[in-house]
C-alpha cells in the first residue's frame, strides 16, 4: 500500500501534461477492435482501467500491439470478427469497461461473462440490463441483473427509443454499441450533456451515428467501420486536480498542455471560474475530432457559489476535488442534483466528506450534492483513499494547502486514472514524496 506524504507552503509553477483521456483511450481500444484494419493510438492512457480493456478485447481475440505503453496498434476484426472468450472476461475496477462492453457483446453470436473487482459488483448495472433487454438482449446478472457478474448469451437485437433516467454516458455509449447489431433504429434520450466521445469517435469511423438535440441514434453500418489514427488528448479529469491546486495554492502559475476541451468535459473549468479562478485557454486546436487546449491557470481568490442540474454531469468526476477548492472559497459552496456521485468508485459524497472534514473543513453532505463553508485553513492528517483514485488525488491536493503533513494512505490507486500524478506535482513543485 502507497502512501503519499504532503506539505503545504510551496507554489505550483512551470508547464506540465496530463496522461491521454481515459474515456477516449477506453473507446479507442474497444472501437478499433470491430473497425476493418489496424487503429494507431499514441498518447494512449496506460492507467489500470484502461488496461483492463486492453486485456479483455484481447480476450475476445483481438490482436493488440504495444509499441511503447502509450502507443498501441488494435488490428481490427470488424463487427463480427470478436471471438468467444475461454474464461470470465476481467473488468477490473473499470465501470466504463464493463459497461461499453456489455453493450457490446449482447450482438454477438457467442456467449461471455463479464466480471470485476468487489468494488465493480457493487455498482449498478441494472442501468444498462434493463434497456438492453428492451432491445431483445439474454443478459443475466446478480439480483436479476442489478448487478455483476454479468451473463450474456446470443440473441437478435431490435432497436429501441430509450429516455435514459439518468444522465450517463457509459449507459449511452452502451445501447449506441448494442445498437450497431440491432435490428432498425436505436434512439437514446439524455436528460443532460453526458460526455459525447463514443458518437464523436464513431462517426468518425463512418458509422450511421446522428445527433437530433438530445438524442442521439445508432443502427447497423451498411460498410466496415474504418480504423483510426489517433492522437488522445490529455484527460481533462486528471488536468482538473492540477487546475485545482494552482487556483488555491498561494503564488502558483501553471501551464498544463494538450488538456482536452470538449465542451461536454469543460464543467469543472467554467465552474472555477465562476469561482473566480484565472483560467485561459491558449493555443486551442482540434485533434482527433476533439478540442484540445493548454491551460493557464493562477492563484486566484475563490468565492463560494452553487451548482446543480446539467452542469452536474459534465464535471461529475471533478466533484471531488471541487469541494476541496471550495474549502478555500470565501462564503458557501452548494452541489445539488449529483446522486450519481453516490455509485462511482465509492460513495463520493460520503468519502470526501468524511476525508476532507478529517482536515478540519467545514462540508456537510445531503441526499444529492454537500455544502462546503469556507475558507477554512485546513490542517494535515492522515487520510484514505477507500481505493478510490480520484479521492486519492483530490486529498493530495487538499494536502497542498494544509498546515503540516498530510498522509494519503492507499494512494497507488492514483495510477487507475493519473500516472505520474505525483511526479507531475513534484516537477511543479509540490512537497510531497511517495512511500512503498
Ligand atoms: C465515463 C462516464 C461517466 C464517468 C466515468 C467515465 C465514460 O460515468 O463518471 O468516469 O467514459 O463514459 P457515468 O456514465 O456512469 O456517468
Amino acid at each position: 500500500m502507497t502512501q503519499i506524504i504532503v506539505s503545504s507552503g510551496r507554489p505550483l509553477t512551470g508547464a506540465c501534461s496530463v496522461p491521454g483521456d481515459k474515456s477516449i483511450s477506453h473507446r479507442a481500444v474497444m472501437f478499433g477492435a470491430i473497425a476493418e484494419g489496424d487503429t494507431h493510438i499514441r498518447n494512449f492512457l496506460d492507467g489500470g482501467d484502461c488496461r483492463s480493456t486492453v486485456a479483455v478485447m484481447r480476450a475476445l481475440g483481438v490482436q493488440i500491439d504495444v509499441i511503447t505503453p502509450t502507443e498501441l496498434i488494435v488490428h481490427g476484426r470488424g463487427l463480427d470478427g470478436l471471438q468467444e472468450p475461454t474464461d470470465v472476461l476481467d473488468c477490473g475496477n473499470s465501470g466504463t469497461t464493463i459497461r461499453l462492453l456489455t453493450g457490446l457483446l449482447v450482438g454477438q453470436s457467442f456467449t461471455s461473462f463479464l466480471n470485476g473487482t468487489a468494488q465493480i459488483r457493487r455498482r449498478p448495472m441494472g442501468r444498462i440490463v434493463r434497456p438492453l433487454r428492451g432491445m431483445g438482449a439474454d443478459i443475466m446478472g446478480r439480483q436479476n441483473g442489478e448487478y455483476a457478474p454479468l451473463g450474456v448469451r446470443p440473441a437478435r437485437l431490435r432497436g429501441i427509443d430509450y429516455a435514459m433516467p439518468v444522465a450517463s454516458a457509459q449507459v449511452k455509449s452502451c445501447l449506441l454499441l448494442a445498437g450497431l447489431y440491432a435490428h432498425g433504429l436505436t434512439l437514446v434520450t439524455e436528460p443532460g450533456p453526458a460526455r459525447d466521445h463514443t458518437e464523436r469517435m464513431l462517426m468518425a469511423m463512418g458509422a450511421p451515428i446522428q445527433r437530433y438535440g438530445d438524442k442521439v441514434s445508432s443502427e447497423r453500418p451498411r460498410s466496415p467501420l474504418k480504423p483510426l489514427d489517433l492522437t488522445v488528448p490529455g484527460d481533462m479529469s486528471s488536468a482538473a486536480f492540477l487546475l485545482a491546486a494552482a487556483a488555491i495554492i498561494p503564488g502558483s502559475h501553471i501551464t498544463i498542455r494538450g488538456v482536452g476541451v470538449n465542451p461536454t468535459r469543460t464543467g469543472i473549468v467554467d465552474a472555477l471560474m465562476e469561482m473566480g479562478a484565472s483560467i485561459v485557454f491558449e493555443n486551442q486546436r482540434e485533434e482527433g475530432g476533439e478540442p484540445v487546449a493548454d491551460l493557464v491557470v493562477k492563484t486566484s481568490a475563490l468565492r463560494g457559489a452553487t451548482f446543480g442540474g446539467q452542469q452536474i454531469v459534465t464535471m461529475i468526476d471533478e466533484l471531488p476535488i471541487l469541494a476541496v477548492a471550495a474549502t478555500q472559497a470565501e462564503g458557501r459552496t452548494v452541489v445539488r442534483d449529483a446522486h450519481e456521485l453516490r455509485v462511482k468508485e465509492t460513495d463520493r459524497i460520503a468519502t470526501t466528506v468524511s476525508e476532507l472534514r478529517k482536515l478540519g473543513a467545514r462540508i456537510e453532505p445531503t441526499a444529492d450534492g454537500f455544502i462546503i463553508d469556507g475558507p477554512t485553513p485546513l490542517v494535515g492528517a492522515p487520510v484514505e483513499s477507500h481505493d478510490d483514485h480520484r479521492l486519492a488525488m483530490a486529498m493530495t491536493v487538499a494536502g497542498l494547502v494544509a498546515r503540516g503533513q498530510t498522509v494519503v494512505h492507499g494512494a497507488q490507486v492514483t495510477a487507475d486514472s493519473f500516472p505520474g500524478f505525483e511526479v507531475t506535482l513534484q516537477a511543479l513543485g509540490a512537497d510531497l514524496t511517495v512511500e512503498p
